[in-house]
């Protein structure tokens, strides 16, 4: 959640938000953010490769810019069961991987695939500085109501 940019405006807009981060200076700014605003999150100091999504536990994992490898293997099946029937997915980064959109989609094909853009070095100028370097790939993945 880094700072927590976009947990501060999902909170705003009535989510109830839980995020992590590895860096503990940037939950607490997270977490000054929100009281200054009168939000409330939850916050855990946490790894990706440790951090305990738990089951059918919710409606919402975003992953913006926070270093996880959509072409990580073990990862569509764990965020699969960590979500809700019909829980969604957004997952925005900058990535140095060759994957083919037909194999991506076959890496996540246990999701409907709502959104895949992979948007050329440059494209996106107003997020975060290697995406200035690298593609950037924007996927919006449902976990289907039923198995
Ligand atoms: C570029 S910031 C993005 C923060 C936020 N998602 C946003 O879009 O504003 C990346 C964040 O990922 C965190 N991070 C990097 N590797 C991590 C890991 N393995 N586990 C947990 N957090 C990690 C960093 O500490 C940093 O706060």
């Amino acid at each position: 959640m880094g700072r927590g940019r976009n947990a501060l405006y999902l909170a705003s807009q009535g989510w109830h938000v839980t995020g992590y981060d590895l860096s503990p200076a940037a939950l607490a700014a997270a977490n000054s953010a929100a009281s200054q605003s009168g939000l409330k999150l939850t916050t855990h100091l946490a790894r990706h490769e440790t951090f305990d999504f738990g089951t059918a536990q919710w409606d919402l994992i975003v992953c913006l810019y926070n270093y996880m490898d959509p072409d990580d293997p073990k990862l569509p099946a764990r965020l699969h069961r960590a979500l809700r029937p019909n829980g969604i997915i957004v997952f925005q980064t900058a990535w140095n991987r060759e994957l083919t959109r037909p194999q991506l989609t076959r890496l996540w094909r246990n999701f409907q695939i709502l959104r895949y853009d992979d948007l050329a070095p440059g494209a996106v100028m107003d997020e975060w500085e290697p995406s200035l370097t690298y593609p950037t790939l924007k996927l919006v993945l449902q976990k289907p109501a039923t198995p």
